[in-house]
């Protein structure tokens, strides 16, 4: 996953799919251009809904691999360090979980690692950009939300493009990604910003025709 994110991406959210196609619906983002998808994983107690676990991951995690793609996993769950084993062992190329979860944030980096993922750790927007200061160097993703995480569709808070430069000069080498309210609007600022993976959800498969939003995104993200 890792030269796969050398350059910019946009990672499709699958959180707005439709789940009863699931599979197909990643085949059309994949054809059109996507490699890295996004899998939001909620537990009803870090935010109040409740999503998917590993078994739906390990559904299509061939299909995502065989196209030559990697899965994204973002945990937004408490305790995050004891379900990182099995998603691992159901196919993800990165985890991320939130700073904000769990007091053992560098530990659980190292775990990730040792799982053979990408690591990758994750703020809210009320969260400081100094509470990832500490971990330069044992994450890979410093994920920016750019929303209060927990819903697809809400708005992309303004603010953000200037959270993603301090966030970049505190934790860089470490790639930024970005998620929630993107799409081919605020794609550019926050790409000019120094983002390199856009998540975007609603704005692709809430898309009449998923493959041409995700081109747009691609397009203003400056991404592959
Ligand atoms: C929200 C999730 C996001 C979500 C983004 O908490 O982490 O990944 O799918 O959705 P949009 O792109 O619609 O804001
Ligand atoms: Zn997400």
């Amino acid at each position: 996953m890792q030269e796969l994110i050398a350059a910019p991406r946009v990672a499709p959210s699958i959180l707005s799919a439709d789940f009863s196609r699931l599979g197909a619906q990643v085949e059309e983002v994949m054809d059109a251009g996507a490699r890295v998808i996004h899998y939001d994983v909620m537990d009803g107690h870090f935010v109040p809904p409740i999503t998917v676990g590993p078994l739906v991951m390990a559904a299509i995690a061939d299909r995502v691999h065989a196209a030559g793609g990697a899965l994204d996993v973002h945990l937004m769950i408490a305790a995050p360090e004891r379900q990182i084993e099995e998603f691992a062992r159901a196919g993800a190329d990165s985890i991320t979980f939130h700073a904000e979860a769990t007091p053992h944030a560098n530990r659980t980096l190292h775990a990730i690692r040792e799982l053979g993922c990408l690591a990758g750790i994750a703020i809210n927007p009320g969260t400081p950009v100094e509470a990832v200061a500490e971990l330069r160097g044992c994450a890979d993703i410093v994920l920016c939300m750019t929303v209060n995480p927990g819903w697809g569709g809400q708005a992309f808070i303004p603010s953000s493009p200037e959270k993603v430069e301090r966030l970049l000069s505190i934790a860089g080498p470490a790639r930024i990604e970005v998620d929630g309210g993107v799409d081919a609007e605020t794609a550019g600022p926050i790409a000019a910003a120094g983002a390199h993976l856009f998540v975007a959800g609603s704005a692709i498969f809430g898309a009449p025709d998923p493959a041409a939003a995700y081109q747009e995104i691609a397009a203003a993200a400056g991404a592959a």
